[in-house]
């Protein structure tokens, strides 16, 4: 199969590492790609869909498989179809279910999925009478995509009049915030859920836990994520299988009886409440950095999977998952997420096959002298497999720890505990900037 894989993250990277290793692929394109997938990448403009279904038609593409959720928000999962070409990603229709936050809650309420107390609101006058109503502590949202940054959680009533102002009243998020979500806070752990789907049958592949904020013990700024782990420790088959049934099987069959089947990747935001699980958000696609440690963990082929799930045959595929760990933590450049330092030189350590260990690339580039360098604020995820949670983060940390050593003037830092709730090993002396 010929495959064009779109997006530049660890994801991808992961992604493309995955499909690489399928006996079915004879050539893979990234666009863009990073410097991980150079070898691999094509000048294209993947926002202009009309190139991307015409590159397609000319390079004979059988495959797209789309990464963030943007150009599937956008619709290019649609285009690619009405254009006879294969895709991994869901419809413009479907991708509501990240793309919009009030039809997310609202199709949950349809199918009967436990979720927060929730209203939706296009008036500052009237979501502030819900506030009132409700109380605080709610959780504030743009109801549309924000760059991950449309979730404001106000602790008192004044910051979350003002988050809502913010939003409703001065645009803050533009046209994404013209529409308000409030929630009810709820309180747990938090816990991922991924599932893969051709509209009707939905695979299960694992549980994930990544970690949002910057610093360790998961204070300060949030970030699109610092590093994760898979599967979590505690939720076994059978509490897996659960959640699959209360979180991804009534969706996939809600979306299809509606009308706009979901194809590609149901990945399921969940809190585990005092009263039973709660759908936090549905995302339309692979998490980063969960991706970069859930398909590792997949001993089957996936390029087949995700081929079968593009094209109506996931009930004639079978999904192997490792029964060993996974863990991956984010190094970043130091000013991240505000201000993160650009073109800080790369040294990474050999990882070869076998190690344990793989180095997905995020922002990176080669430099003018083509030396590899970073190009944004999540510059690499670093994932080790093991037996277990504790295996799989020592070998991980020890090859951060020294690309993270080796960055001159200390350009680079990255969390020293990810997977502290399960983990038993000591932090690692990479540091935080928090
Ligand atoms: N790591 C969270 C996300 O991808 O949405």
């Amino acid at each position: 199969m010929r495959v064009l894989l779109i997006g530049s993250g660890g994801r991808e990277h992961a992604i493309a590492r995955s499909l690489l290793r399928s006996s079915q692929l004879d050539s893979l394109f990234v666009a863009p790609g990073n410097a991980g997938t150079a070898a691999f990448n094509v000048d294209l403009a993947v926002d202009d869909h009309d190139a991307v279904v015409a590159w397609c038609a000319d390079n004979s593409i059988d495959l797209v498989v789309v990464g963030p959720e943007v150009p599937l928000v956008n619709g290019i999962a649609d285009r690619l179809r009405d254009a006879g070409v294969a895709c991994f990603g869901p419809s413009a229709a479907a991708a509501q279910l990240e793309g919009s936050k009030s039809f997310s809650r609202a199709f949950a309420d349809s199918v009967a999925i436990p979720q927060p107390k929730s209203g939706t609101f296009t008036t500052s006058a009237a979501a502030i009478a819900w506030l009132d109503e409700v109380g605080v502590p709610v959780v504030v949202k743009a109801d549309g995509l924000a760059a991950g940054k449309g979730v404001v959680i106000p602790e008192t009533r004044d910051e979350t009049e003002q988050a809502i102002r913010a939003m409703l009243d001065d645009a803050q998020f533009g046209e994404a915030s013209s529409t308000v979500v409030l929630e009810e806070r709820m309180h747990g752990e938090e816990l991922s859920l991924f599932g893969i789907s051709d509209g009707t049958t939905v695979v299960t592949l694992a549980t994930a836990q990544d970690h949002k904020r910057v610093g360790d013990g998961d204070t300060g700024l949030n970030t699109g994520g610092m590093g994760a782990f898979a599967p979590v420790p505690g939720i076994d088959a059978d509490r897996q299988a659960e959640l699959a049934d209360i979180f991804l099987a009534p969706a996939i069959q809600g979306m299809a009886d509606a009308g706009t089947p979901f194809v590609g990747v149901l990945f399921a935001g969940l809190m585990l409440t005092d009263d039973g699980p709660r759908l936090v958000e549905y995302n339309c696609r692979f998490g980063d950095p969960e991706a970069e440690v859930i398909l590792p963990l997949i001993n089957s082929d996936v390029l087949e999977l995700l081929h079968a799930a593009a094209t109506g045959t996931l009930d004639q595929v079978t999904v192997e998952m490792s029964t060993g760990s996974a863990a991956t933590v984010v190094v970043a450049a130091t000013g991240y997420p505000q201000s993160p330092r650009k073109g800080v030189p790369l040294t990474l350590p050999a990882t070869p096959d076998g190690s344990g260990v793989t180095i997905f690339h995020a922002g990176t580039k080669h430099g003018d002298d083509n030396a590899l360098e970073s190009s944004g604020g999540r510059v690499l995820s670093v994932t080790g497999i093991g037996e277990d949670l504790d295996e799989a983060l020592t070998r991980s940390y020890a090859v951060v720890d020294a690309i993270v050593a080796a960055a001159p003037d200390q350009g680079l830092f990255a969390r020293s505990d990810i997977g502290w709730r399960h983990a038993r090993r000591t932090p690692s002396t990479s540091g935080d900037q928090s």
